[in-house]
C-alpha cells in the first residue's frame, strides 16, 4: 500500500507525551468500514467505524515509540498513509566496559534502536578529556558500521596507549548522541596468572604431602614392629614414646 493522496496526516512528531497523531481522508466515495493503526508490521489498534478521521495516541515519544506509524482506512481496496515519530539517535554500548589481552584484537560495539536510522557513526578516543576522532583504516583501527550497529576493532592491543574511554556517536537527521565504552587491556602474563596460581597450588600441595609422607614413614615402621600391640597405644602412649626414644638412642 502506498501513501494515498486523499489522506491528510498530522505532522511528524519529535517529542512530547500523550501526543495524538491522526489521518483524515477526503473526497473518498467507497464506504469506510473501519480503521487500523500499524507499526513495524504490528497492529496497534483497529475499529469498525465509518468516520473519515482516525487518531492514535503516542504515550511517550522516545526510542521505543519512535518509528513509522501507518493509518489504514478499511475501504475497498484499503488505503493508508504514514506518520513519522522521530527522535535523536538512542545509542547504547553493547557492553559498557570491554577488556582484551595485550596483542589481541579488541572489539567495541554500539547499537542504536531508535528511528530514523543512523546516517553516520563516528568513534572517538577520549584522551585527557578531549575526544579525538578515530579514522577507519588508520593504524590498528577498523570500523564496521551497518545502520543500527557499529563495531570498532582495535588490532594488536597495546597496554600503554589503548586502554581508556571510547565514544561511539551516531548522527541522524535530528541530531547526534552517543555512548561511552571503557576498554581495559591486560598483559599476556596477567592472563596466565590464574593458571600459574593453580600450578603453584598443586606444587605446594604435592610438597606438603611428600614431606608429610616422609615424616610418617619411620612411625609406621615402628607400629609394624610393635606387632599386635596397636590397641594398647591409646592406653599407654608414654610406653610407646619411651620405645621411640630408646630406639632413637640406639
Ligand atoms: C479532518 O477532518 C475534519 C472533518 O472533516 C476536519 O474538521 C478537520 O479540519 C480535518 N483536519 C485536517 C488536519 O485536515
Ligand atoms: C538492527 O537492524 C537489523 C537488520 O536490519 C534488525 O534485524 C534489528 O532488529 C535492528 N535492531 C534494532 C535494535 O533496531
Ligand atoms: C572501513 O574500511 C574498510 C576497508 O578498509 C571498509 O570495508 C569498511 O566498510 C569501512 N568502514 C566504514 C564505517 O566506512
Ligand atoms: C558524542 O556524544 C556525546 C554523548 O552524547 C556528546 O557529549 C558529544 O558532544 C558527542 N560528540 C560529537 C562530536 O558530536
Amino acid at each position: 500500500m502506498n501513501t494515498d493522496p486523499s489522506i491528510v496526516t498530522s505532522t511528524n512528531v519529535t517529542s512530547g507525551s500523550a501526543v495524538v497523531i491522526f489521518c483524515n481522508i477526503s473526497e473518498y466515495q467507497p464506504p469506510i468500514q473501519g480503521h487500523a493503526w500499524k507499526k513495524g508490521g504490528k497492529i496497534l489498534t483497529s475499529d469498525k467505524e465509518a468516520s473519515d478521521f482516525t487518531s492514535y495516541t503516542v504515550e511517550e515519544v522516545n526510542a521505543d515509540s519512535s518509528g513509522v506509524y501507518e493509518c489504514v482506512f478499511e475501504t475497498n481496496p484499503p488505503v493508508s498513509s504514514f506518520v513519522y515519530v522521530t527522535v535523536k539517535p538512542h545509542v547504547m554500548a553493547y557492553k559498557k566496559s570491554e577488556h582484551g589481552n595485550e596483542g589481541d584484537t579488541g572489539v567495541l560495539v554500539c547499537k542504536c534502536n531508535s528511528y530514523p536510522p543512523v546516517n553516520q557513526w563516528t568513534w572517538y578516543k577520549v584522551n585527557n578529556g578531549v575526544s579525538e576522532p578515530i579514522v577507519n583504516g588508520t593504524d590498528q583501527f577498523f570500523i564496521k558500521s551497518s545502520g543500527n550497529k557499529t563495531e570498532l576493532r582495535i588490532a594488536n592491543l597495546d597496554m600503554e596507549k589503548d586502554p581508556g574511554d571510547y565514544l561511539c556517536n551516531a548522527t541522524n537527521e535530528l541530531g547526534t548522541s552517543g555512548a561511552q565504552v571503557g576498554l581495559r587491556v591486560r598483559s599476556r602474563l596477567a592472563a596466565l596468572w590464574p593458571f600459574l596460581g593453580i600450578v603453584a597450588e598443586v606444587l605446594i600441595l604435592v610438597t606438603i604431602i611428600f614431606i608429610y609422607e616422609k615424616r610418617r614413614k619411620p612411625d609406621e615402621v615402628l607400629d609394624d614392629d610393635d606387632g599386635g600391640s596397636a590397641p594398647l597405644k591409646s592406653n599407654a602412649p608414654n610406653h610407646k614414646d619411651k620405645n621411640v626414644r630408646q630406639r632413637n638412642a640406639n
